[in-house]
């Protein structure tokens, strides 16, 4: 198949496509989605083919408005709407007991489905002029680095899919914050660009964790979330510890020069003209927010640059740190080292 690859003043196409039945991988703002008519199972199922992807792993449907809402959920719980009004269009995709209507392949079977109206004017227009929903995961190669330009879905997808909408890079780099309000407690089954602290403030309630996220031998409620993801090719190891001095030096120890290291702007000028090995450097330690943009394409560098090993520096856990650090412990595999003075 001969991938299109299309401009924004060509949405037409990439609309009239997906009516047809057809994939187009088209940018949000957190990463560029591969999206299928939701309404039909054999459009959908093109997209687990596509992406190589485990076909119990439900995928979130994309609307353009509110009101798109009511076709797909049962129900509609007081706290979604909350959560609605302060953070949609945006990062933030919530769970609802599912219609009939909405094909068991897109829920992989499960009572829910997840639906999220991202903040992004292409996104919007396309689902608009397609008159569809949109079921859409990240435009990958299933267990690669979410993409977050246009040319990372090439990379991944170019003959397996119809079209890609070029809308350029994205701004968020994570994906968006999967939210179950359907049990006791509200609960974040993967962190992702809506922090939990925004959560918290609007619900006027603690928002738990998915005890799995933070290792528990529970099996995660997000069915995605148990797969090694977003992996680069070499092996990741995260170094994590209450000193950071510390992280530095034992990169310090461990570093050769095919070794890539995935660092903030103060590791890096620490380790500076003393360390071998292929620095990327995120952001400064205070803005997980820019670091979170950078991590998928710096994995990717990575690869591109054939490192054998790579050594990540822990982030702190707060803002859209817990979000950049779930994704790096996937992609390390579960890899996290913590390194203490004994
Ligand atoms: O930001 C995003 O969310 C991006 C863009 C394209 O919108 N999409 C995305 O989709 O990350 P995907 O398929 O890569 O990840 C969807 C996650 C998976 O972990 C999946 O298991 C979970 O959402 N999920 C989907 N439906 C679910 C459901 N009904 N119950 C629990 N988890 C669900
Ligand atoms: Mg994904």
């Amino acid at each position: 198949m001969d991938t299109l690859w299309l401009k924004p003043e060509e949405i037409s196409v990439a609309a009239r496509l997906l009516r047809e039945g057809q994939l187009v991988a088209f940018p949000t703002e957190t990463v560029y989605g591969l999206g299928a008519n939701a309404w039909s199972e054999e459009a959908v199922a093109g997209i687990f083919l596509a992406k190589g992807r485990p076909q119990d792993n439900p995928l979130i449907v994309h609307i353009a408005g509110r009101a798109q809402v009511e076709t797909l959920a049962a129900d509609i719980p007081p706290e979604a709407e909350k959560l609605m009004e302060r953070f949609w269009p945006g990062p933030l995709t919530l769970l609802f007991p599912k219609k009939a209507e909405v094909p068991e392949l897109v829920c992989a079977g499960l009572e829910t489905v997840a639906i999220r109206q991202p903040a992004h004017p292409l996104a919007l227009e396309l689902i608009r002029q397609a008159g569809v929903p949109l079921a859409a995961p990240s435009a990958n190669l299933s267990g690669r680095p979410s993409p977050t330009c246009a040319e990372h879905v090439w990379e991944d997808l170019a003959g397996r899919i119809a079209a890609i909408l070029d809308g350029g890079p994205v701004g968020v780099g994570v994906e968006s914050t999967v939210v179950d309000l359907l049990g006791p407690e509200p609960m974040i089954l993967r962190p992702g660009g809506i922090t939990r602290e925004e959560l918290e403030e609007v619900l006027g309630r603690p928002v738990l964790l998915d005890p799995a996220l933070l290792g528990a031998e529970e099996r995660p409620r997000s069915p995605g979330m148990k797969y090694r993801h977003y992996a680069p090719a070499a092996p990741l190891e995260v170094l994590d510890g209450p000193e950071r001095e510390l992280i530095w030096q034992t990169i310090l120890q461990e570093a050769t020069p095919d070794t890539g290291l995935l660092l903030s702007e103060e590791g890096a000028a620490y380790l500076a003209g003393r360390c071998p090995g292929q620095f990327l450097v995120l952001a400064p330690l205070n803005q997980p927010e820019k670091a979170a943009q950078r991590l998928y394409s710096a994995l990717r560098t990575m690869d591109k640059a054939g490192v054998k090993r790579i050594l990540a520096e822990a982030w702190p856990r707060q803002g859209l740190g817990l979000a950049l650090m779930n994704r790096m412990e996937k992609a390390a595999g579960g890899q996290c080292r913590r390194v203490e003075v004994q």
